[in-house]
């Protein structure tokens, strides 16, 4: 199998499978738990069936979207995710230059192996940056500022792990960052050798957003520690209105699935909330953003910019959250998969197929603008 047999989600996700150690291939394909709210992120579009409107003339389309102050000439992003290096050795780069060819945004993560400084130099199209919240208020500033000079346009602080989702697939196969594997994880990197030698002959293993602040010389202990004693479970609302303050930009939180915290972030001044469950690596049993998103965008949406993300994997899916009043969506596994598959290369081919995908479906539904989509398009089961 081939990049050009790859047609869809499906496909890449074969083919990473093939290419990777399965302890990594198990760390992006995984969730937590019982994986119930993975599988429904994606089922959840399947109780949503579109109403095509006809004959209205749709030789050209316009699928660009204006979302968090930034314009975006397609209505998907790739979404902040760790630790890119470790799918392909190019990593973050492979992801921000695809991004930039489809003039869409792209998010790099705190646990991100290429530095913001970096990416925000070599491409024009906007950048987030995923934060984490340490204990120590200074570093968070510090962090802030740093992100401000590199000309990151968005500030994206995650909400939803305040602890650790339960990943048995993980804990099964011995994966931790970096590895303490389990005898039979070892196993699975001795039988990809050809991702050993790539990884072996490429830039070392970094974590630049955070090796500049904290102490990273000890490996596996430093980073386990910087976790378990740098991060704040007491992060709450008060906190984040300081750092929305401070920040004084366009700041989302992700995260948000009820709309009393969505008018929380409003009211503490955030311009963006994105409506995810994290993939369902976090709390398994939650429900799909895709569910919850009508609720959220009538009380909110007209004061804050809604943005889901989890289980999208076609144009369908993206043309369904808009039509409920998305004003953009997010993708993980979506561009990982490519990523792992054939580097830069790969990810321009799943974005390109989105973007065949979202055209070719709205000239379907007799729609030449995101805003002619609507809830008349719709309906539910
Ligand atoms: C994950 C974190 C790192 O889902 O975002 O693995």
């Amino acid at each position: 199998m081939r990049l050009r047999d790859c047609h869809n989600f499906h496909d890449f996700r074969r083919l990473a499978q093939r290419r990777l150690p399965r302890p990594i291939f198990d760390y992006i394909d995984g969730a937590a738990d019982d994986e119930v709210t993975y599988r429904r992120n994606t089922a959840s579009f399947e109780r949503c069936d579109l109403l095509p409107s006809v004959l209205r003339g749709v030789e050209t389309v316009d699928m660009s979207v204006t979302v968090l102050g930034q314009k975006l000439a397609m209505p998907v992003y790739c979404s902040p995710t760790a630790l890119q290096r470790l799918f392909h050795h190019d990593g973050e780069r492979a992801v921000a230059a695809a991004a930039a060819k489809y003039g869409t945004m792209f998010g790099v993560s705190s646990l991100g192996t290429v530095s913001i400084e970096e990416l925000r130099k070599a491409h024009d199209t906007p950048q987030v940056y995923q934060f984490y919240y340490h204990r120590d208020r200074g570093l968070n500033r510090a962090m802030m500022q740093r992100a401000r000079e590199a000309g990151v346009e968005v500030m994206m602080l995650t909400v939803d792990s305040i602890t650790g989702g339960n990943r048995e697939r993980d804990l099964r196969t011995g994966f931790s960052i970096p590895f303490r594997l389990t005898p039979g994880g070892m196993l699975q990197f001795a039988i990809r050798p050809m991702w050993g030698i790539n990884y072996l002959t490429h830039e070392r293993f970094k974590l630049p957003q955070l090796d500049q602040h904290v102490d990273m010389s000890g490996g596996a202990v430093s980073i386990g520690r910087y976790f378990t004693e740098m991060l704040d479970p007491s992060m709450n609302w008060d906190d984040v209105a300081e750092m929305v303050r401070l920040w004084n930009g366009q700041f989302c939180l992700k995260g948000i699935m009820t709309v009393a915290d969505a008018k929380r972030a409003v009211e503490i001044g955030c311009t963006g909330i994105v409506l995810s469950n994290h993939g369902g690596r976090q709390l398994d049993g939650s429900r799909a953003a895709f569910d919850q998103l009508a609720e959220i965008v009538d009380a909110v949406g007209d004061r804050i910019d809604v943005i889901m993300d989890g289980g999208i994997q076609r144009g369908t899916h993206v043309l369904k959250a808009l039509s409920l009043g998305a004003k953009a969506v997010g993708v993980g596994r979506f561009y990982l998969y490519p990523l792992a598959a054939a580097g830069q290369a790969g990810v321009e081919r799943a974005l390109g197929l989105m973007r065949a995908e979202i055209e070719r479906g709205m000239k379907l539904m007799g729609c030449t603008a995101i805003g002619q989509l609507s809830r008349e398009n719709l309906r539910f089961r």
